[in-house]
């Protein structure tokens, strides 16, 4: 009897979850959205939480299968969200109904190191991107050259003893140096000297958040199926501490005044003796408070999206120079005219006059998006134009930045690496909204510039003194880490580097 009641309960259960899954994962084909077919718990991220492959690669994979679609519905968990395919209607949720679009919809961190300008929503965001956008004026990075070129130089020593030892090196780890080296400065006013065999903790931070523990690992793919959860437990204390001290130190050090410099942390002291940040509007005037911990997490975010973006796209750079050697021949007589031009010291205005350098960093982000989709979130029920798609208040919306880089219908042969794809003539054929790794509209990256600048700057010297081949351990097609939050290679990338 009782065996007999139990195989009822768990009967009635699995029935109940049936038709409870069936009802979640009708919601898109009711709405007559095509997409992939969801697995109960997990819909259609199951490889994702399995870890067997990346979010990025994954929604990249979903938007090219749906050619010719403009929107793909899909699920993760059993929350459905919705991937925008179509150039016309991408600009939209970026730019014209920004509006509606204006929150990213990510953070799942009760800590308050998330009220930073990547994770923040709402008011917050609007305060501190009105703030702190003056610290990626034109004029301020013209003002942090001189410091990015002694991190380029003390980058080109570093790696011309390095090849007196070994020629193959894993070029990601020695770019990420660099990329570090020039954070630390322009960003803190750290001389970090990251440039070295030495390990200090600044550089060991970066594989915390990268590589986060499997007790967090988990505590994302809980929240996909659960959402919110993670908000329940504490994640970041150790990161937290870190940039806590880090900021403290710094402004002891600057007597809790700014310096000269003018940097990022003079602005958030100035910021920090008013006490508050505010914004005027339509209704009134919105408040946040700067405090130490409020400064610590906009560090943690420059910091992590300052570094890790920039080291990766140089080094999938040197990476293609090394497979394309004609390409790089073209690079080496550009950046040599440009040094004999400016008496052998780069400024700000040379980076203008390197066009084929340009062309060859832009094809990089093409082919190898590191931060590969692009999310927001709607504040309204909302109609995409042209369609009877209508999604509610709340839903994610996704765009995936290196599906649209591989389409065909944007760029021929997308696996081939061609700076031509950006050439004057055929840059102005490029839809807008098919070509964003900065992101796009109010909401895209503020630190495009300084980055395109510094990653210019770093490269420009590189392949004026050095050369680089194909290394034994070189791979023609690279294989990507599925536990990358941006786009990490499985296994390094190697090359063989020689001196000219
Ligand atoms: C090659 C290097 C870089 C790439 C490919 C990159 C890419 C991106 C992308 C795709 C976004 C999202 C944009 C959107 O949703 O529309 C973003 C946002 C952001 N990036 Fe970058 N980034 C790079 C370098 C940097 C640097 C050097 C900094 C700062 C020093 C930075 C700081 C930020 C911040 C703070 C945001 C959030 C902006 C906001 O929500 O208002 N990034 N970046």
């Amino acid at each position: 009897m009782a065996l007999l009641v139990c195989l009822s309960l768990v009967a009635g259960l699995l029935t109940a979850f049936y038709y409870w899954t069936k009802k979640k994962f009708s919601y898109w084909s009711n709405k007559g959205v095509i997409g992939p077919t969801p697995l109960p718990i997990v819909g259609n991220f199951g490889t994702v939480m399995l870890q067997q492959e990346s979010a990025q690669l994954y929604v990249k994979k979903v938007h090219l299968k749906y050619k010719g679609e403009k929107l793909v519905g899909i699920y993760r968990g059993s929350q459905p969200a919705i991937l925008v395919r179509d150039p016309e209607l991408i600009k939209h949720v970026l730019i014209k109904d920004f509006n509606i679009f204006q929150d990213r919809g990510i953070s799942t961190s009760s800590s308050r190191l998330s009220d930073n300008l990547f994770g923040a929503d709402g008011e917050i965001w609007k305060i501190l991107r009105q703030k702190l956008t003056p610290v990626f004026t034109s004029r301020k990075l013209k003002d942090m050259i001189p410091l990015i070129l002694k991190c380029s130089n003390s980058f080109t020593k570093y790696v011309d003893n390095l090849i007196e030892k070994n020629v193959e090196h894993e070029i990601r780890s020695l770019t990420s140096k660099y990329t570090l080296e020039v954070i630390g400065s322009c960003a803190f006013g750290l001389d970090l000297n990251t440039v070295s065999d030495e390990e200090n903790e600044f550089s060991l931070i970066p594989k915390k958040i990268f590589k986060p523990s499997i007790y967090v690992r988990t505590l994302v793919i809980l929240d996909m199926i659960i959402p919110g959860i993670k908000k329940k437990f504490n994640t970041s204390s150790e990161i937290q501490d870190f940039f806590v001290n880090l900021v403290r130190s710094v402004i002891h050090e600057r007597k809790g005044k700014p310096s000269n410099r003018k940097d990022f942390m003079d602005l958030m002291i100035e910021l920090r003796e008013q006490g508050k940040a505010s914004r005027r509007k339509e209704d009134g005037v919105s408040e946040i408070e700067i405090d130490d911990l409020m400064i610590a997490a906009q560090s943690l975010v420059f910091y992590t999206a300052g570094f890790e973006t920039s080291a990766a796209s140089m080094s999938f750079l040197i990476h293609e120079m090394a497979l394309n050697p004609e390409i790089q021949e073209r690079i080496h007589d550009e950046v040599c005219r440009v040094y004999e031009k400016y008496n052998g010291e780069l400024t700000y205005e040379s980076t203008k006059e390197m066009p084929y350098l340009d062309m060859v960093f832009d094809e990089t982000l093409r082919k190898y998006s590191v931060a590969g989709i692009l999310f927001r979130k709607s504040l309204a029920d909302y109609t995409f134009p042209g369609t009877d798609v209508t999604i509610p208040k709340g839903m994610p919306v996704m765009i995936s930045a290196n599906g649209l880089n591989a389409d065909p219908e944007y760029f021929p042969n997308p696996n081939e690496f061609n700076p031509e794809n950006f050439s004057p003539e055929n840059k102005k054929n490029i839809p807008q909204c098919a070509y964003m790794p900065f992101g796009e509209g109010p909401r895209n990256c503020i630190g495009l510039r300084f980055a395109k600048v510094q990653s210019m700057l770093g490269t420009a010297a590189f392949f004026k003194h050095f050369k680089v081949e194909p290394s034994s351990k070189t791979k023609r097609v690279l294989e990507y880490d599925p536990k990358g939050i941006v786009l990490v290679t499985a296994h390094g990338i190697w090359v063989k580097i020689s001196k000219r």
